[in-house]
């Protein structure tokens, strides 16, 4: 019974996410995207995700371009195990501000839109599961690890609610603790 009512939500979920039609950043440009930020906002689909929602922390990435148009990602991840160090490979497609990867935890190419950014502050970064379809992460990318000005929240939480993510899916976690540990970027 409760699998079914699962199952009828996640098609009502998946129908709205699919018709939604998301554009990346009109001209993009990947070297004044370049850099450090921090994942200060979230909103994930998956209800197993729902109970870690308090024990997440505002991630620090360093996107560096590749000559060849593609993308390091490096990340720093507080997880119960410590501060870890992730990489991450984004290929560029033929869509200025969306890359291609393979995830794999999922075991397949994910693509990545830079929906929506000014550089200098914020950055609205969608993730799907499949390529073009079934969206499974909405991010918020700030500059800083402060709280970003209500207006780019209000703006992360209408694009989230609007691509079908539940309220209680969306959040703006506190920043990480020394991760990185104070000094091991440079
Ligand atoms: C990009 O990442 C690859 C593998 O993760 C690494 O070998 C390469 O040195 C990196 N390039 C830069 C410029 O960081
Ligand atoms: C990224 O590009 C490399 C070669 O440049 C290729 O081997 C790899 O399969 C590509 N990955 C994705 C997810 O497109
Ligand atoms: C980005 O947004 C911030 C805050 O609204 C603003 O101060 C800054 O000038 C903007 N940068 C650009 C390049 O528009």
């Amino acid at each position: 019974m409760r699998t079914k009512v699962i199952s009828v939500a996640m098609v009502i979920l998946c129908v709205m996410m699919v018709n939604a039609d998301v554009k990346p950043q009109k001209d993009f440009n990947l070297q004044k995207f370049a850099g450090t930020w921090y994942r200060v906002g979230l909103a994930y689909d998956s209800p197993g995700f729902i109970p870690f929602r308090d024990k997440v922390k505002a991630s620090m990435g360093i996107i560096t371009p590749m000559s060849s148009g593609n993308v390091n990602l490096t990340m720093w991840e507080l997880t119960p195990f410590g501060c870890i160090t992730k990489m991450y490979k984004y290929n560029k497609t033929n869509v200025p501000g969306q890359f291609a990867y393979f995830s794999t935890r999922h075991n397949m190419v994910k693509d990545i839109t830079v929906v929506n950014t000014n550089y200098t502050d914020y950055a609205l970064v969608l993730k799907h599961k499949v390529f073009h379809r079934e969206y499974t992460q909405v991010a918020l990318y700030a500059r800083s690890p402060r709280p970003p000005r209500n207006e780019v929240i209000q703006k992360f939480k209408t694009f989230a609610l609007s691509q079908g993510f539940p309220r209680e899916s969306i959040l703006t976690p506190p920043a990480a603790e020394n991760c990185p540990p104070s000094g091991s970027t440079r």
